[in-house]
């Protein structure tokens, strides 16, 4: 299995250090080729993603990302375009001893991953004038779609929950809208609903157990996975991978974090996570299992980074959930 690692910037480069001594433990035949991109990248070669960097990503299994700056866009968002990753899956958790509004959320965020405003589709029309544009397609919504009903299915989850703003975007979102309601009507096992975004933000926030697997619009779900992931604890707990037919990316839903980067203090939580998830693509459900397992128990054992009011190094966290697999 041939997987393309990109630390990228910031923290990127501190937590991905911290799956990689995780990864490296389970000595699973996985060979790793180590590319840059990101802002360091720019400043370096003139370009955030290198032609060479994209190429290896292109013949790679799968990409293993960090996080990148303020090149975000042309990196990680250019990548999933590039690579026709079309499904991002956030999973938001709660872990047993992170302090939270509530305890029992489990909540895995379907968003839409090629499509929307996000297609970086914007002009200046006039002096002080700018425009975006919005691409939604009957085709983008129906492959988002269907892939949340079978994460569903797959996952033994009971409901399917789209959020859009049909009132406001009559065109876009309700194409979306009626998309995912034609879709749902194929999916009798699964319960369905939608509801408005903004309204969505207050009900995620006031009763979060009444969602299940929630799916929507590029934007909206980069919007909304952050909202879940404070909701368990804060961006350092919170992974994702993005699904395509032919590729896929694995990334913590967290950026380059400049206020805490070079400290040593990033939770590596996140991205070990996104390893994870990583493994199971492969069908190492066995391994990720217990590896996810180790992070939960060093966890509630509080031996974690400040974030989430521990005193650990980025480092010492992964090195005490290794501790933990070597028990097992
Ligand atoms: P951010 O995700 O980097 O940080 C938001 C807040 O969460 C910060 O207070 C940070 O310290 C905290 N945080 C994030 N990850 C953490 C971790 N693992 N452990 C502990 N605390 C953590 O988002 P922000 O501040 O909006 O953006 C910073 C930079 O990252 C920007 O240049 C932005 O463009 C980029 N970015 C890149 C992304 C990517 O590469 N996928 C995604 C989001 C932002
Ligand atoms: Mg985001």
């Amino acid at each position: 299995m041939r997987v393309t690692v990109i630390p990228g910037d910031g923290i990127g480069k501190e937590v991905m250090e911290a799956a990689m001594l995780i990864l490296r433990n389970l000595d699973l035949p996985f060979e790793y080729t180590w590319m840059e991109a990101g802002d360091e990248a720019l400043k370096k070669y003139g370009k955030a993603l290198p032609e060479e960097t994209l190429n290896e990503c292109l013949k790679s299994d799968a990409v293993l990302f960090g996080a990148a700056g303020e090149t975000a866009a042309d990196v990680i968002v250019r990548l999933r375009f590039e690579l026709e990753t079309f499904a991002n899956i956030r999973p938001a958790k709660s872990f047993k001893g992170v302090k939270c509004l509530y305890d029992n959320v489990d909540i895995v965020i379907v968003r839409e991953n090629t499509e929307c405003l996000y297609k970086g589709l914007e002009f200046e029309v006039a002096d002080g004038i700018a425009q975006g544009i919005r691409v939604i397609t009957e085709k983008g919504s129906e492959r988002i779609a269907k892939f949340a009903f079978e994460l569903a299915r797959r996952e033994g989850r009971k409901k399917v929950t789209a959020l859009h703003k049909a009132n406001v975007m009559k065109k876009t979102c309700g194409l979306f809208r009626n998309v995912c309601r034609r879709v749902a009507e194929r999916y009798p096992d699964i319960e369905f609903n939608d509801y408005y975004i903004d309204a969505a933000c207050m009900y995620l926030v006031m009763n979060p157990l009444k969602f299940d697997v929630i799916l929507t619009t590029n934007m909206f779900g980069d919007i909304v996975s952050d909202l879940a992931a404070g909701l368990v604890g804060g961006l350092g707990l919170a992974p994702s991978a993005n699904i395509g037919e032919k590729h896929a990316i694995f990334e913590p839903v967290h950026g380059s974090a400049p206020d805490i980067a070079g400290k040593g203090i990033a939770n590596p939580s996140a991205m070990i996570l996104t390893a994870c998830m990583m493994l199971k693509h492969f069908g190492y459900v066995e391994e990720a299992k217990r590896v996810e397992k180790a992070l939960e128990s060093v966890i509630a054992e509080n031996k974690t980074t400040p974030d989430l009011g521990g005193n650990l190094k980025t480092m010492e966290m992964a090195e005490e959930v290794i501790k933990k697999l070597e028990q097992t």
